[in-house]
């Protein structure tokens, strides 16, 4: 069959799966040109009959190998076109889901409350909303007296407050609870101040530890206290000061060598070496009287988490915390 390279040629030069189905239907289709050729087979004499069906069925074995080749190679092509074009590309959104952090006073609250847990402190909390007698009053803070004047506090018409304090937390605590109590409250507090190292609402942890009479001293004070700074704030200096709180006596402040200059004196520390970290001391026999404590003993402390997270930080303004500035909170990823 002349035909026959020709033939060849068309499956070779067929370029897509539409070309090479037209092909097929050129050769092997009810009118392709092995038809034919079987047509013609038909109408020739009996002896031509053999040799010349023997060349058309060599024909179109050759055309359906050559056929079926490049048809399985055009197929795969064309599997490979799609595969590509319908790939999900997974790194597309990557630099649009950014990663989200905890904001710095929450860090440092979970620091603080995971280290007081690790020593068998349960975690109180109590209302923001307070009454003067948990707030001031039971807390050796009568009324009148000059140590409120220390707390500026925000007033609602009933004569209720918004806390100034988590002290009274450690009033809810015993009121409804029998020594022995070793209890931490943390959450927000609220004064009326503002400027660059006070926001009207921020966040103290207050801490409560009641024994037996005799069995809590100064001196277990002094060591947890010391201890947690170290572990707050690392390779640090300890220092207690006596000062005053209404609630404890005797009373101490507590400082650290400055964490910025190593004590010898900086603008943060104003030059002295030291920075003021927290207040503590002995429960005042006044509070265990206000909640009809006796024969016990005990201490307490409390400290405000802003002022720990701009010291670890490094943060100059406290208000930054609270300007929702996605920029601050970035930095913390
Ligand atoms: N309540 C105090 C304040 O708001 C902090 C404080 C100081 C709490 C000494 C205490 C303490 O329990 O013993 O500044």
């Amino acid at each position: 069959m002349k035909e026959k390279e020709i033939l060849l040629d068309q499956i070779a030069n067929s370029l897509s799966l539409d070309e090479i189905e037209q092909t097929r239907l050129d050769i092997f289709g009810k009118k392709g040109v092995l038809s034919a050729q079987f047509a013609t087979l038909a109408k020739l004499p009996a002896d031509e009959k053999k040799s010349f069906a023997a060349s058309v069925n060599e024909t179109r074995d050759i055309l359906q190998n050559a056929f079926d080749t490049k048809y399985a190679s055009l197929k795969s092509d064309a599997l490979d076109i799609q595969l590509k074009s319908e790939a999900i590309d997974l790194s597309l959104y990557e630099n649009i889901a950014t990663r989200g952090a905890l904001h710095p006073v929450n860090e440092t609250m979970n620091k603080i409350i995971e280290y007081f847990v690790s020593l068998d402190f349960s975690v109180e909390k109590g209302p923001m909303v307070e009454d003067d007698f948990h707030n001031f009053e039971a807390l050796n803070l009568p009324k009148h007296h000059p140590a409120r004047d220390m707390q500026d506090t925000f007033y609602f018409g009933d004569g209720s407050l918004l806390r100034t304090h988590t002290s009274p937390v450690q009033i809810r605590k015993m009121l409804s609870a029998k020594p022995p109590i070793r209890m931490i409250a943390p959450g927000a507090v609220f004064r009326r101040d503002y400027d660059i190292t006070h926001t009207p609402m921020f966040h103290q942890v207050e801490g409560l530890v009641v024994q037996g009479k005799g069995e809590v001293s100064f001196a277990n004070l002094k060591s947890i206290m010391s201890e947690f700074l170290g572990y707050m704030f690392g390779d640090i200096e300890v220092r207690f000061r006596p000062s005053f709180f209404p609630f404890t006596e005797p009373s101490a402040e507590v400082d650290i060598s400055c964490i910025f200059c190593k004590g010898d004196g900086c603008r943060v520390c104003s030059h002295t070496g030291w920075l003021e970290v927290l207040g503590c001391g002995i429960v005042d026999s006044n509070v265990f009287k206000a909640v009809e404590y006796e024969n016990v003993s005990g201490y307490a402390f409390g400290l405000g988490v802003e002022r720990f997270a701009m010291l670890l930080h490094k943060i100059p303004d406290l208000r930054s915390l609270f300007d929702g500035d996605i920029r601050l909170l970035e930095q913390f990823r």
